[in-house]
């Protein structure tokens, strides 16, 4: 007896005709024409059954608070830090918790199953790490949420950042974070990379830095970033966020710099809607897009994920909590437009982020864990092109949400009463 049976699925892999078995929050059999009893049966039809999304790069202190105190007026990084800082003294844990929990039920309806989410520790009372460490105990039967101590006024620049950093990790935050461009010098952001390096070397933990968010092309602490995690022996457990100043460099610095980060084992992650919103910003024209350089990065051998970053906050009003959202914009900023490519920015939101978290039992294989979205589409490629319903979300086994199947009904003489987006495919099917 099983507790769920997933029948006909199609596996973001191009495998169909399967049947998923799950039992103990386990999956028990990935095979054709499982005829045993379960629980529950959920009959995909043939269409995309996919390994929950996962958001490797989040704000989730800072999410739903639009508005509050005040609108990012500029729409610049800069004036969206000064506005964060605005809010920190005023907002409570208890408002932090509401806002996370709302946001955490917005991504489980929308097949986010792991999410990592930096927390600012700029913050002497540390209320942010307080309420995120509170959030992850409460979701974590349906969500899993790594957390980072990000220190967003500089380890080096705020007085009190490096004391509150490590509090924050004494407390039970996972990973170590950073932001050596917003140090106040280059030497400052190199010294902070070091330094933040040298603490989850020490503490046997995985590092994820927000590097380099400028559209300087001299910003290179990614560079320092290769160093340090070679000098140190962590290779891959070292993730570089956003790398947008590679968008400008010198194609032949970069020539040397891809290497370093092959050798160091980095990891990517551009985050390209607030990328392609808050870069370029000081340009006139041509103006850069200013997200990282995915495709280079990923020929070269480095697992890159796609991150949201932002819903709702002071840096981006927009955002759906739709990770197709993201892989759809990343594909387009980064000209990702042939078949492979397509398909690759699927991965890039489910299984690279997953690898780049390190997440137990990530996948649809036999012994992965139970968890799995039905899509209302039949590919990655139609998924990314539709950001379709997400007919039922497994978490362990278990439905834990569903969203009714999505068409419209038309009313025009002689035209079919009904439109359904998923119904063309290449070559005219
Ligand atoms: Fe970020």
């Amino acid at each position: 007896m099983f507790e769920l049976i997933v029948k006909n699925a199609t596996l973001p892999d191009g495998r169909s005709g399967l049947d998923i078995a799950c039992r103990n929050g386990r999956i028990a059999a990935v095979e054709t024409g499982i005829s045993a009893q379960a629980q529950d049966v959920i009959d995909a039809d043939g269409l995309l059954v996919s390994p929950p999304f996962v958001d490797p790069h989040f704000h989730m202190d800072a999410t739903l608070s639009l508005g509050t105190p005040r609108m990012n007026v500029s729409g610049t990084l800069l004036e969206g830090i000064a506005l964060w800082g605005e809010l920190k003294p005023i907002q409570t844990v208890e408002e932090i918790i509401a806002r996370a929990l709302r946001y955490c039920d917005l991504a489980v309806s929308q097949g986010i199953g792991a999410i990592r989410s930096h927390v600012d520790v700029c913050d002497d009372t540390l209320k942010g790490v307080e309420a995120l460490l509170d959030v992850k105990r409460q979701v974590a039967p349906y969500l899993d949420l790594q957390l980072v101590a990000f220190p967003q006024d500089g380890v080096l620049r705020d007085p009190t950042a490096l004391a509150n950093l490590t509090r924050a990790l004494d407390m039970g935050v996972d990973v170590v974070g950073g932001i050596p461009h917003f140090e106040r010098t280059m030497d400052a952001g190199a010294e902070s990379v070091r330094l933040l390096c040298e603490i989850a070397e020490t503490r046997g933990l995985m590092v994820d830095m927000h590097c380099d968010e400028s559209d300087d092309p001299m910003s290179r602490h990614v560079e320092t970033l290769t160093q340090e995690t070679q000098r140190l022996g962590m290779q891959g457990r070292v993730t570089g966020s956003h790398l947008t100043s590679m968008h400008s460099m010198d194609n032949y610095y970069v020539s040397k710099l891809i290497p370093l980060m092959i050798e160091a084992g980095l990891h990517a992650i551009p985050n390209p809607l607030i990328n392609i919103m808050l870069q370029g910003r000081h340009d006139s024209y041509p103006k850069r897009r200013g997200q990282t350089r995915v495709r280079e990065l990923r020929d070269a051998g480095i697992t890159v994920g796609f991150g949201s970053d932002c819903v709702m906050d002071p840096w981006y009003s927009l955002g759906t909590a739709d990770m197709l959202d993201v892989a759809h914009m990343g594909l387009h900023v980064g000209q990702l437009s042939s078949r492979a490519d397509m398909a690759w920015c699927f991965e890039a939101v489910t299984s690279n982020s997953a690898a780049i978290m390190g997440l137990e039992g990530y996948g649809l294989e036999k012994g992965c864990a139970a968890n799995m979205v039905l899509l209302q589409a039949r590919d990655p490629i139609e998924a990314i092109r539709l950001r379709p319903a997400r007919l039922a979300v497994v978490r362990g086994g278990r439905i834990i949400a569903r969203t009714p199947v999505q068409s419209s009904a038309l009313d025009i003489p002689g035209r079919p009463g009904v439109v359904d987006p998923s119904a063309f495919a290449p070559g005219g099917g």
